[in-house]
């Protein structure tokens, strides 16, 4: 096994440079995913064990990261309580039959999860024995996260749906999220138990949540999440709003926070104890700029951070379709060369 990003989530990569992965760096920006993609739908490519091993080995064929990630989708669970998830060309993700009320809450199957996604579990199995050298991170969505996705029925500019129920019918929603983190707590397990080296949860709507509400509806269904999954491998947390939320969020005791790209990374450094990990968080429309400013702001983040053996280079958020591809290339090998 390649050790520098589990070595960085120990606190003890003294290799000279940081690890290196990105979030959403097996997606469209690469034309052999878009080759994949032109003969199945994005859920048949979430289905397939075989095509799970597959994509998720593209980037590491491409540009040697230090750690894959699963190529999946938070969505999974959702789909797995059949509330009718599809994936629209320009919309995103589209849920058929949102969450309106409690009723409908109380109507959502009993699913045994590693039945529903055992499919999961199988890409894992087969990516380790195409590859048992690199890391490989398994993850799942934010409670919060998932909860908004299923009553907004779909992506959302200002959650509004979710935050009507939060505010005026809040044990609904509580009912929701604690079902959706036991689900969560199984699907990790499962996970774990199929072989992934870390994991990651995606909590991309925290950002919404003034700072009680988030501890109320967001954090305390991670902290169920932690307290329930098998203790003998590194978690890393990742909201969008994770730079003013980190305090909250090392509480928890993860193993690494993900920080999105507002916050100044040696700030929140030392807002948190040293034990926890911190990664990010370049802005990702930074991969849009010339190779000149890329390769500028990729090091000036290095720099900030030289030394840490607790660090992991990553983005601020996952890297969007319009990203040329050899920026991607400049920015893994900039960390890779940094000294
Ligand atoms: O990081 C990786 O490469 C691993 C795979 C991964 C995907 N989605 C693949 C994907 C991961 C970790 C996710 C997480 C995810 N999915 C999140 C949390 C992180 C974040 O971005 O905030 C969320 C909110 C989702 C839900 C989701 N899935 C949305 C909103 C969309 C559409 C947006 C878009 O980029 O089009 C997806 C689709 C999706 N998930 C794609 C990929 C590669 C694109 C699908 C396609 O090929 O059409």
């Amino acid at each position: 096994m390649t050790d520098r990003f589990l070595n960085a989530l120990k606190g003890t990569n003294t290799s000279g440079r940081p690890p290196v992965w990105l979030m959403r760096q097996a997606g469209r920006y690469m034309p052999e995913y878009r080759v994949i993609r032109s003969r199945h739908s994005f859920l048949e490519m979430c289905h397939r064990p075989e095509l799970i091993a597959e994509i998720t080995m593209l980037p590491l064929k491409a540009f040697q990261m230090d750690a894959a990630i699963l190529f999946s989708d938070i969505l999974l669970i959702p789909e797995a309580l059949e509330v009718g998830l599809h994936f629209e060309e320009k919309l995103g993700p589209v849920i058929a039959r949102p969450i309106k009320n409690r009723a409908h809450v109380e109507a959502l199957p009993k699913i045994d999860v590693r039945e529903s996604l055992g499919f999961v579990a199988e890409g894992i199995k087969y990516f380790k024995i195409d590859d048992s050298k690199t890391p490989l991170i398994g993850f799942c969505g934010g409670p919060f996260t998932l909860a908004s996705y299923m009553i907004e029925g779909g992506s959302s500019k200002d959650l509004r749906k979710t935050k009507e129920i939060m505010l005026r019918d809040p044990d609904t929603l509580h009912m929701l999220l604690d079902l959706l983190a036991n689900y969560s707590i199984d699907y990790l397990n499962m996970q774990i138990d199929a072989g992934v080296d870390a994991l990651q949860i995606f909590d991309s709507w925290a950002i919404f949540l003034g700072h009680p509400q988030f501890r109320e509806f967001s954090l305390a269904y991670l902290d169920k999440i932690m307290k329930g999954i098998k203790k003998d491998k590194p978690v890393i947390i990742f909201c969008r709003g994770s730079s003013v939320f980190a305090p909250d969020l090392a509480e928890l005791n993860p193993q690494g926070i993900s920080l999105d790209w507002n916050a100044d990374l040696s700030r929140v450094r030392s807002q948190i104890p040293p034990g926890i990990a911190l990664q990010g968080n370049l802005d990702p429309d930074i991969l849009l700029a010339s190779k000149h400013v890329l390769q500028r702001e990729v090091y000036r983040m290095l720099a900030s951070r030289r030394g840490d053996s607790a660090y992991i280079f990553n983005l601020g958020h996952g890297i969007t379709p319009e990203v040329p591809y050899e920026n991607v290339r400049a920015l893994v090998e900039t960390v890779q060369d940094f000294t």
